[in-house]
């Protein structure tokens, strides 16, 4: 089955490799932590964000979207990048780039 919404398609491409954006932040954030209990709590998100880059592929694969190469590549190092800040720099940063990023993301998929 073929999704006929190209702006759909673009975004649930983007969606699933931001899913991954979101899981790597969550594991530097998880080892930056000392708390066994807090860092189960994040554990936990992580473990949902994982989750949510599955269902978002699991819908792709019903319209056979392709999963984009340039967004993985993209947002790993995105991930990554943010995720070390974590035992750099703190929670601030890695919170602060999210937030803004995620603003920026969903803005960009409304216009
Ligand atoms: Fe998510």
């Amino acid at each position: 089955m073929v999704l006929g919404h190209p702006q759909l398609v673009k975004f649930l491409r983007l969606a699933y490799s931001a899913e991954r954006v979101a899981s790597f932040a969550y594991v530097g954030h998880a080892g930056s932590l000392r708390d066994a209990d807090e860092i189960a709590r994040v554990q936990k998100i992580e473990e949902d964000e994982w989750g949510h880059r599955r269902h978002v592929l699991e819908i792709m694969g019903q319209y056979d979207i392709p999963v984009s190469r340039w967004n993985e590549l993209k947002y790993h190092v995105i991930g990554k990048v943010i995720g070390h800040n974590c035992y750099l720099i703190g929670r601030f940063v890695p919170y602060f780039f999210w937030g803004s990023w995620r603003v920026k993301t969903c803005a960009n998929t409304l216009s």
